[in-house]
């Protein structure tokens, strides 16, 4: 089963996926985790190439197609060969992330970012995307109270831009009502991870 988690800056994805985990494999599951853009050598490279904070330059469609290489790299080196093994992977982010933050919030068109990611994936899709939902005002606070975080050239943007993105993945639930289960990332951390993984078992019992 192929899982990812998304939403916008400060939503929580992080701890909750480490819990996630940690509560699946209670249960006996094998799980792999990892994250967009990374998860290997290649991908990390290309994500220091994307976040660093001096690109300012960069163009919007640059950056779109850098997503779309790293997702293929990560993909075909790590996720395949996981769901293969017959291991639950959960992805900190995946295609939907380029749809919201490039085709929506940069304005490149959701059809667009769809079309050349339709390259890279190939037609590997999740079979369930828990989408932590949270304003920009509270996900943007949490991440200027966290000290330890790394700031990257995506959270300096407007809160606008924040704005937009959470407007994108609205988008992306109309579009894929299937797929997309929405969580309400302004509960405390215990519920949000007790509906998710209430999610996540009752997919696993339908697969
Ligand atoms: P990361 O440090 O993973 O941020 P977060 O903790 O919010 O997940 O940085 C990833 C940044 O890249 C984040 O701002 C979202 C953005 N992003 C895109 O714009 N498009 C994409 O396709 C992906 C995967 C991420």
């Amino acid at each position: 089963m192929f899982i990812t988690i998304e939403g916008g800056e400060g939503a929580g994805k992080s701890s909750l996926i480490g819990q996630l985990a940690n509560t699946m494999q209670d249960k006996g599951y094998r799980v792999v985790v990892t994250r967009e853009p990374g998860g290997i050598p290649i991908a990390e490279k290309i994500r220091t190439v994307i976040l660093d904070p001096e690109h300012t330059t960069m163009d919007a469609r640059t950056e779109a197609l850098l997503y779309a290489a790293s997702r293929r790299q990560h993909l075909v080196e790590k996720v395949i060969p996981a769901l293969e093994a017959g291991e639950i992977v959960i992805c900190d982010r995946f295609v939907d992330s380029s749809l919201a933050y490039q085709g929506h919030a940069r304005g490149l068109g959701i059809e667009e970012v769809w079309q050349i990611n339709q390259f890279a994936i190939a037609g590997t899709m999740p079979d369930l995307t828990i989408y932590m939902d949270v304003s920009p005002e509270v996900g943007l606070s949490r991440i200027a109270s966290n000290p330890d975080r790394e700031i990257n050239r995506l959270d300096l943007e407007r809160q606008s831009f924040h704005e937009r993105v959470r407007e994108g993945y609205h988008l992306l639930i109309d579009r894929f009502p299937d797929r997309i289960r929405r969580v309400d990332a302004e509960e405390t951390p215990d519920r949000v991870l007790q509906a998710v993984v209430a999610i996540v078992e009752q997919r696993l019992s339908g697969i």
